[in-house]
């Protein structure tokens, strides 16, 4: 089965490396045009001029959500339509136990992880979606649907969004399908503490034996987002490389 989205428009908050970038790129390939959003505009207009034709960039916090509303507009304006949004962009500034988290990191945690997303996807349905459809799909995290120490209140945030994708599926409904994603550990800038110094013990405490590159997340969040998943609303997909079914007693 090919997967085809010619003449569809994406939306991929964290766009300029990483998941978000692996995922443009593969939209991108299935023939969408895209609408790569970050904070910083070297990197994204790289990835941006990269893609070529059918690619544009914006550059925002996607905590901010006027920035948000402005995206949409712009997007709308250059393609005509916003048939896809991936809310992608996370922030983790703290590492550490709940109890000593400061109130100004725990707010901007909760800012860009949680409010970021309802703002984009509120913006994206009320200017397009509610009226001719649109499949949205939210990046959580296996931490979201577990408890672990160092990066409990990121975890919190995530959890509130497999909620949100719950609570938006049932409330968007039939024309709008939403859904997550629930990486495992992955290769990215963003996860390098957990991985760098000691991959190859990570790998093999993983029954598939690696760690998860942006393109085994990003495949997952096209077909959530094409109508090959047409028949799939409020589900979140792990995709860990079996992390989250390891038994008590470890891989032998
Ligand atoms: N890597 C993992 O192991 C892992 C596991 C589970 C879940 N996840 C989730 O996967 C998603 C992507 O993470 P990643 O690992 O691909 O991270 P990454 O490689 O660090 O990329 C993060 C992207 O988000 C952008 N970004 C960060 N804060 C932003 C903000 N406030 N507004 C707009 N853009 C922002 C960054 O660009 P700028 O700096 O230019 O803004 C960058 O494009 C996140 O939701 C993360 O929580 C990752």
């Amino acid at each position: 089965m090919e997967i085809r989205l010619d003449g569809k428009t994406a939306i991929i908050t964290g766009a300029s490396r990483g998941i978000g970038e692996a995922t443009a790129r593969l939209l991108h390939a299935s023939g969408a045009n895209v609408m790569l959003i970050s904070r910083k505009s070297e990197v994204l207009e790289g990835v941006a001029k990269s893609l070529g034709e059918r690619a544009s960039y914006f550059v925002a916090n996607v905590g901010d959500s006027e920035s948000a509303r402005n995206a949409i507009e712009t997007t709308l304006d250059k393609f005509g339509s916003i048939d896809i949004l991936i809310n992608n962009a996370a922030t983790n500034p703290y590492f550490g136990s709940i109890m000593e988290i400061d109130e100004s990191r725990a707010i901007k945690t909760v800012q860009v992880n949680q409010i970021g997303t309802l703002v984009w996807t509120q913006a994206a349905y009320s200017s397009y979606m509610k009226e001719n459809g649109g499949s949205v799909v939210n990046v959580a995290s296996v931490g979201g649907l577990s408890v672990e120490w160092g990066i409990g209140f990121y975890n919190v945030t995530k959890a509130a969004v497999i909620r949100l994708t719950e609570q938006m599926a049932g409330e968007m409904g039939p024309k709008v399908r939403v859904n997550a994603v629930a990486p495992g550990l992955i290769k990215t800038k963003f996860a390098k503490a957990l991985w760098e110094s000691n991959e190859d013990i990570v790998a093999s405490k993983l029954p598939l034996r690696r760690i998860g590159e942006p393109d085994d997340v990003a495949k997952v969040i096209v077909f959530l987002a094409s109508e090959a998943a047409g028949w799939i609303t409020g589900s979140t997909v792990v995709v860990d490389g079996g992390a989250m079914v390891v038994p008590s007693g470890g891989i032998t």
